[in-house]
Order: C-alpha cells, then sequence, then structure tokens
C-alpha cells in the first residue's frame, strides 16, 4: 500500500513525478472527519492553510510535514515539535529570485511602469508627453531593508549595483553583513526617516505580525514607497489603506497581502498608488524546480525516518 501524503492544493505535475509512485498523493479533505486524515503518514504544505495541533492531532500517523516555500508561519512548530513531528522547508534556495522580486517591484514603483503600461496600451497615448509619468530616481536613493537575513543579504547586494545608499533594520546588528555589503544599521524609525524606498524582507512572527502600522507608516517619507515580498501580516492593511488614500507616502508595492488574495472589493485594489503581485517571489523556473526537489527530499526522509535535508523544527 502506497504512503498517503496529504497536500493542500493541486501540484504541479513536475513535483507529482518527483513524489513518485511509493507515494499516494491526496488533496486535503473538506471535512474534518474525513478517514484520510487518520491514514496519512506525510503532510506537504503548499498553498499555507494553517497546520496547527488541532490538525496534527487528526493525523496519528502523520511522520512529516514538509512546506514548499521557506515562510512556515502557516505551521504551528512549537506543536509539531511537541507531537515529534519533523518539519521541513526549503530556505537559501529562493533568496535570489526573492530578492530580484523585490528590485522588480522597486523598479516598477519607482518608474511608473505598470501604470505606464496601461497607458501605453490606452486609446489615451497619442503622443509622445515628456512631462507626463515622471517617477523617482533609484541610483543614488536610500534603500531601507527591514530583515537582513538571507533575503535581505541579497536585495542589500543588488542595491549596490545600484549605487544606493543602504540602511538595515535586523533584530540583531549583523557587523559581518556591514563590513562585508556596506550597509548601515538603523534603528525602525531612523529607515523609515531617511528611506526612499522600504523594503520588507522578514518573516511573519508574533514579533513582527503588524509591525507596519499607522505610527510606521506615518515615519516614512511622503516620496517614499513600501515594498513588500515578506507576509501581508507585517503590514496593517488598514493603515495601509488610510496612508495611500491621505499620501502619507507615495505608494506600496505588494507581493503579498493579508489575506490572499485580497477580497475583490479590497480598497487596496482601486489604488493608483497601490501595484499588487500574486506572491511571485520565488516564482522562477529554476527556483521552484529546486524548492520542489527540497520539498520532496524533506518528505521522502521524514518518511523513512531519516534526518531531513533542511528541518526547520
Ligand atoms: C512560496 C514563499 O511560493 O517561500 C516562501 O515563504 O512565500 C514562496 O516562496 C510560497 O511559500 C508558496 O509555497
Amino acid at each position: 500500500m502506497p504512503n498517503e501524503i496529504i497536500v493542500d492544493t493541486q501540484l504541479p505535475a513536475e513535483m507529482l513525478e518527483m513524489i513518485g509512485a511509493e507515494c499516494a498523493v491526496q488533496i486535503w479533505p473538506a471535512d474534518a472527519a474525513d478517514p484520510l486524515f487518520h491514514t496519512a503518514v506525510g503532510l506537504l504544505t503548499y498553498g499555507h492553510p494553517r497546520v496547527d495541533g488541532a490538525v496534527m492531532d487528526r493525523m496519528p500517523n502523520l511522520k512529516v510535514i514538509s512546506n514548499f516555500g521557506v515562510g512556515v508561519d502557516h505551521i504551528d512548530l512549537a506543536a509539531a515539535r511537541a507531537r515529534g513531528i519533523p518539519v521541513g522547508n526549503t530556505p537559501h534556495i529562493l533568496d535570489g529570485a526573492t530578492a530580484d522580486m523585490t528590485f522588480a517591484l522597486l523598479l516598477t514603483a519607482a518608474r511608473n511602469v505598470v501604470i505606464g503600461e496601461r497607458y501605453a496600451r490606452s486609446a489615451d497615448f497619442t503622443h509622445y508627453d515628456p512631462s507626463i509619468l515622471i517617477g523617482s530616481e533609484v541610483h543614488g536613493a536610500t534603500l531601507g531593508i527591514v530583515g537582513m537575513g538571507n533575503i535581505g543579504r541579497q536585495v542589500a547586494r543588488r542595491a549596490r549595483g545600484f549605487d544606493m545608499t543602504v540602511l538595515y533594520h535586523n533584530r540583531t546588528r549583523s557587523p559581518q553583513a556591514e563590513a562585508e555589503l556596506g550597509v548601515a544599521y538603523a534603528t525602525l524609525p531612523d529607515l523609515l526617516q531617511r528611506a526612499d524606498y522600504v523594503t520588507l524582507n522578514l518573516p511573519l512572527t508574533a514579533e513582527t505580525g503588524g509591525m507596519i502600522g499607522r505610527a510606521q507608516l506615518r515615519q516614512m517619507r511622503p516620496t517614499a514607497w513600501l515594498i513588500n515580498v515578506a507576509r501581508g501580516g507585517v503590514v496593517d492593511h488598514a493603515a495601509l489603506v488610510e496612508a495611500l488614500e491621505q499620501r502619507w507616502i507615495a505608494g506600496a508595492a505588494l507581493d503579498v497581502t493579508e489575506p490572499e488574495p485580497l477580497p475583490r472589493d479590497h480598497p487596496l485594489l482601486r489604488m493608483d498608488n497601490a501595484i499588487i503581485a500574486p506572491h511571485l517571489g520565488s516564482a522562477t523556473r529554476q527556483t521552484r524546480r529546486a524548492m520542489a526537489r527540497l520539498t520532496v527530499d524533506n518528505l521522502n526522509a521524514g518518511l523513512a525516518g531519516l534526518p531531513l535535508p533542511s528541518r526547520i523544527a
């Protein structure tokens, strides 16, 4: 009998192939009493439904939770530890792709790429007008990186190529990053007051949830952009709507929102000074393939009772 694996949404064909014939992959049952929960030995998380102790308790045979992604804010790691269930994730291999996406959003925001693209296709574009869609400079500007982890460092490297001044804020100061990347530590208020672009590159945790709220948005420059490629929950969305409506900041470029997707009538979706992408941070062929490989390797190791190649809890 094949190992029964529960996955929360349909997997790409390539990943199903990697998982192989020894596993029967089943989509997460809608009914909490579904017998599949009792027989499943593996849980592969993908689209981020909440995996808490109650879910784990419905799966008495569960040997491993393998997450397709680095962020594990949707998994109760303490509950997994308490039950002796190893949790795997995919750090490092998506740092470059996520940093590239940070810069894609930054450049898009600075140079009016989205509004300009819409305009260039529209009937309104009848002649070249040098007075419209004047953006802001990227080279020479100040970037504030909130979260100097693996992704934050990759963002800092890219910022050097754009001749930017880079400030960072992190729970702990990193003299190594300062020496290697030429970045300067700043308190969060200082960073928010000085940066032309503020990028969020940190995990969602109990400490970081809602950390960019009204007070923080008020501290930003009226010409500054907020870029979020981390998790929507780091930003208080009601405060962000107010900040964009009242023009406390120039705009927000969001690869992630809370919830995701936003309800179709959410005010952010109607705002010209908001750019919203559908969570594309790690979405390149190479990175997604590497993530799939590591996710499956973590899964198989857990099923075999071996150490996971990349274990977070
Ligand atoms: C994934 C991400 O696409 O790794 C993460 O934390 O947010 C993305 O790279 C996402 O986890 C979906 O699996």
